[in-house]
């Protein structure tokens, strides 16, 4: 057990990016009813998910995270979820093969609801009202009642992310996840983009492996590796109230684990080594992330270390960094050398989304190229202090939306954003553009490993 923790430690903290309820009574009364409700996950869970990423601080493996930006309750449908899984498995099969090592499942789902803003406020045509934040919080759209946070939300959050996890383990579990239909729907990709030429040896690889272990007997009936998998959930840990409320001690381990995801992390606006939000990472047992931005300097995250894994565990640690396509090799070195003088154990993983946000005919967007840069910069970086360039976290979609430009296979153009913008918060890359990033990723990883790992030279 942490020592001078409890779930409700980062009370008595310095706290970012809170939410004003008008009624704190009623808050309360929700954050208590949640408390008695049950777990969303298992301590065994976030275990089996912390066992995985080891395998990756130790250069073993690579770790997929993507989603939504902020999950919606207009949009929690099943095919919306159907569709991501199913353009998030894509980009695990083409990585899978890539890396020739295990890629490790963590959506941006079933609890990503909570989000920061850069300000408290949003004017529009002379109006000002609260910022719209998330909504588990409040609604989304312009008007005083619909920005009043409301605890209720909390419950409904709850309840979709409930809905959301049972679709996905039948998902994950049931069938649909079998590496034929995935191998199909990959086919189906290529077949329509015009940078087919380029992946074809890729998918050539996939289909010949695939044709292979059918000739010799090796089939998703007589193989449940062939039709499960294991797929993980994250979200950002925003709202403390809520996560607290979901906190429960595991009955075998006698640990603390938040049971509202299996992994959860600090976002960059809210890693204050002395505030809440560190606080009560520190004290569950989960895999946790930490967004590490411009603004983090080495001696910070040192310390943020040493509060968030004393014991040097592999696998509870993620750093994601989220720069910018520019300002990579500014950072990430520093950081990196940083980490390792001191012999501790993370995984390295790059949010090419956060850094690159720009604005076009008024629409938030990321181009796809910005994207992609600012992943070719995180591997050279590494590939340069021998460090394992371990994953990527990206903000995707399974639908055709119309929210970052660019991409090969059906680029978006900058006057198509106003067609399908969906996002209720930031620009997600969307089907295509997310298999196309698999891709080029999977392409970067096979170089770096021809080129080999200079540190742990060992598999991938
Ligand atoms: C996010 O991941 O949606 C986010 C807000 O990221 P960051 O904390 O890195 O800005
Ligand atoms: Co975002």
């Amino acid at each position: 057990m942490t020592k001078d923790w409890t779930p409700a430690t980062w009370r008595s903290k310095d706290i970012e990016q809170v939410p004003d309820y008008p009624d704190p009574a009623a808050l309360a009364e929700t954050e208590k009813r949640l408390a008695s409700f049950p777990p969303l996950v298992f301590a065994g869970e976030a275990r089996k998910l912390k066992r995985s990423l080891a395998e990756v601080a130790e250069g073993r493996g690579f770790l997929l995270q993507g989603g939504d930006c902020a999950e919606s309750f207009a949009e929690h449908g099943a095919d919306n979820i159907r569709d991501f899984f199913r353009a998030f498995l894509q980009m695990a099969v083409v990585l899978t093969f890539a890396a020739s090592s295990p890629v490790v499942k963590v959506g941006r789902i079933a609890g990503q609801f909570a989000k920061p803003r850069s300000s408290n406020s949003e004017s529009k045509g002379g109006k000002t009202l609260p910022s719209y934040r998330g909504d588990i919080v409040n609604g989304i759209e312009f008007d005083e009642a619909s920005r009043i946070p409301s605890p209720e939300r909390q419950e409904m959050a709850y309840r979709q992310s409930a809905a959301t996890l049972n679709l996905l383990r039948a998902f994950a579990q049931g069938g649909y996840a079998n590496l034929d239909n995935v191998h199909q729907w990959m086919l189906g990709f290529l077949s329509g983009s015009p940078q087919a030429e380029r992946y074809r040896e890729i998918a050539d690889r996939i289909s010949e492996t695939m044709n292979f272990m059918r000739a010799i007997g090796i089939n998703s009936e007589n193989h449940p590796a062939l039709r499960e998998t294991d797929f993980f959930t994250s979200h950002e840990a925003l709202l403390l109230g809520y996560e607290e409320a979901l906190t429960r001690v595991d009955s075998t381990s006698g640990e603390w684990y938040a049971t509202s995801g299996h992994m959860i992390w600090i976002g960059d606006r809210t890693r204050q080594l002395e505030n809440a939000h560190v606080e009560y990472c520190r004290g569950i047992r989960n895999p946790i992330g930490l967004k590490c931005g411009p603004s983090l300097d080495p001696s910070d995250l040192l310390r943020l270390i040493d509060r968030l894994n004393p014991q040097n565990e592999a696998g509870r640690l993620t750093l994601i960094t989220r720069f910018g396509h520019e300002r990579v090799e500014a950072h990430l070195p520093k950081l990196i050398r940083a980490v390792e003088a001191e012999g501790r154990k993370v995984v390295w993983s790059c949010d090419p989304m956060h850094g690159n946000t720009i604005t076009v005919n008024d629409y938030k967007t990321r181009p796809f190229d910005r994207i992609l840069a600012e992943v070719q910069a995180f591997f050279n970086v590494h590939q340069a202090e021998g460090t394992h360039p371990g994953g990527i976290h990206v903000e995707m979609t399974g639908k055709d939306v119309t929210e970052c430009t660019g991409g090969a296979a059906r680029p978006v153009l900058a006057e198509d954003l106003s067609d399908r913008y969906h996002t209720h918060c930031d620009p997600r890359l969307n089907a295509n553009q997310a298999l196309e990033l698999a891709f080029l990723v999977a392409e970067l990883v096979k170089k770096h490993h021809a080129q080999g790992e200079t540190r742990t030279a060992v598999n991938f």
